[in-house]
Order: C-alpha cells, then sequence, then structure tokens
C-alpha cells in the first residue's frame, strides 16, 4: 500500500478538474485522474508528476466504470483517501426547448453518475483516515440561471445529496462537502457572447471571472484540510452570488 494520501478526481483531464489533480499532486498526494474523451489530455497532466499521477477512464453514464475505476485505484495504490466529483455536463435551454431526454440526461449524468461513483468508492473511504467527498456544484445551483433548469436541478441536488451523505457516514470518519464556484474560463464557457460574458463578469463583487486555479485552491482546503468540516457548501464566486 502506498504510504502516500490518495485521491481521485474526476473529470481531471481539463479545466477545474486538471487544476485540481496539480493541486492535490503538488500537495505529494498521488491522484488518480479520470477522463471520458481527453485520454490525451490527461496522460499529458498525469506525466508532470511521475509516479504520482495515473489517468484513468470514467464516464459519468456508466455504473460499471465507476466499479472499474475504484478497482484500478487499489491496484495501484490499495488506497483512496479522498475523491473529487468534479466531472459534470452542462446542456442549456428553456424549459420549453430543451429536449426532455437531454433534460434527463443531465440530471442522470450529474447526480445518478456520481450516485454510483459514492456507492463503488465508500468501502475503501471507510479504510482511511480524514477520508472526504467534495462535490462540485455551481452558483448556477444556488442562484438559478435562465436556460439552466435541467443543469440548476442537478447542480442543486448535490448540496443535500452531500449533506444527507455528511449524515449518512460522518460516524465513519468520512467528510461530505460541496464547493460551488462561480463563473471560471473553462471550455465549459467558452461559448458563452462576448455581451453576456461582461454582464456575468460584472454581477461579480469582483468584477471577473475565476479561475482554475481558484477554484482548485478551495476544492484542496475542503477536501484535505477542514478536518472538522462536514456537509459545508463552499461558494468560490467572486462575489457573484451576493
Ligand atoms: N466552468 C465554469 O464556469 C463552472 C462553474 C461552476 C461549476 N462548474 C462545474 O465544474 C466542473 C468542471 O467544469 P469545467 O468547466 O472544468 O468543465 P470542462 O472544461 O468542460 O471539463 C469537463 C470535464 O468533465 C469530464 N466529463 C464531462 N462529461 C463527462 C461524463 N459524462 N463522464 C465523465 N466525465 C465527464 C470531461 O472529460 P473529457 O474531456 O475527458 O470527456 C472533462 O474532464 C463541472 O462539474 C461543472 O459543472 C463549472
Amino acid at each position: 500500500m502506498s504510504e502516500r494520501r490518495t485521491a481521485l478526481v474526476t473529470g481531471g483531464s481539463r479545466g477545474i478538474g486538471a487544476a485540481i489533480t496539480r493541486a492535490l499532486a503538488k500537495r505529494g498526494l498521488n491522484v488518480a485522474c479520470t477522463y471520458r474523451n481527453s485520454r490525451e489530455e490527461a496522460e499529458r497532466i498525469c506525466a508532470d508528476y511521475p509516479d504520482q499521477a495515473v489517468a484513468l477512464s470514467f464516464d459519468l453514464g456508466n455504473a460499471e466504470s465507476a466499479t472499474q475505476l475504484v478497482e484500478s485505484v487499489l491496484a495501484t495504490w490499495g488506497r483512496l483517501d479522498t475523491v473529487v466529483l468534479n466531472a459534470g455536463m452542462w446542456r442549456g435551454g428553456r424549459i420549453d426547448s430543451l429536449d426532455p431526454t437531454e433534460w434527463w440526461r443531465v440530471l442522470e449524468a450529474n447526480v445518478g453518475g456520481n450516485a454510483q461513483l459514492i456507492r463503488a468508492v465508500l468501502p475503501a473511504l471507510r479504510k482511511g483516515e480524514n477520508a472526504s467527498v467534495t462535490f462540485v456544484s455551481s452558483v448556477v445551483g444556488l442562484q438559478g440561471f435562465p436556460g439552466d433548469t435541467a443543469y440548476a436541478s442537478a447542480k442543486s441536488a448535490l448540496f443535500g445529496f452531500a449533506r444527507s451523505l455528511a449524515k449518512e457516514v460522518g460516524k465513519d470518519g468520512i467528510r461530505a462537502n460541496v464547493v460551488a464556484p462561480g463563473f471560471v474560463e473553462t471550455d465549459m464557457t467558452a461559448d458563452i457572447p462576448d455581451v453576456s460574458r461582461e454582464h456575468i463578469a460584472k454581477r461579480a463583487v469582483l468584477r471577473r471571472f475565476g479561475t482554475t486555479e481558484e477554484i482548485a485552491a478551495a476544492t484542496a482546503f475542503l477536501a484535505e484540510d477542514a478536518t472538522y468540516c462536514t456537509g459545508t457548501v463552499l461558494t468560490v464566486d467572486g462575489g457573484w452570488s451576493l
């Protein structure tokens, strides 16, 4: 079994998850960084932390891939201490235009997919110390956003999920918390038109989008340092939701 604490970061191949992978690896943890399509990107990130980071395949829509993922982490390092549920999908569209199948797909991936993974990781986390689960939600789940009923419903569900999970597994020494980022410059927000981008940025008290590193620092704090925090939502949004 590895002497290093071991982290699993879903959606670590790009954007916020890539920054979280780097932040945890820099702290000296082993990190399993998952990708769905962006294998090369994930492998490039892991190559910067040889012997410490591995890229593994994971699909939120596939229950088997959750089991296989945990088996691979345990086969590599023999332990799992902290899990960051960062992978997420966004589909925009107002309630009367977004296809109902697509609407449910957003819920299934962002909520159901994470539930499958939680079931798979709990036995390993129960053996750890200062074990934690950190969900990456969104201020859109707190505040709502036009065109985001599906995404906001899913991200909002994660607050209740984490609080209930915290109550279920606290006795096992496992913490469950949520990071709620504001708008961050990643591929997910790349298609926002300039005029909306300006409007969104101005609504934040700090008058800008966040960086992936800023979200990663807050996530690493909840995952590793905040040993007496559980059921907490940490908003990291430059004051967007004030
Ligand atoms: N960007 C923002 O402004 C913002 C704000 C608040 C919250 N968030 C949340 O932060 C998280 C990361 O967002 P991001 O902006 O970094 O997104 P991103 O740049 O689009 O990256 C998404 C990541 O999730 C993975 N992924 C997507 N669908 C998946 C699926 N069905 N199964 C497994 N993995 C999947 C992708 O993997 P592949 O590329 O390998 O397919 C990628 O690594 C998401 O949960 C998002 O909702 C983002």
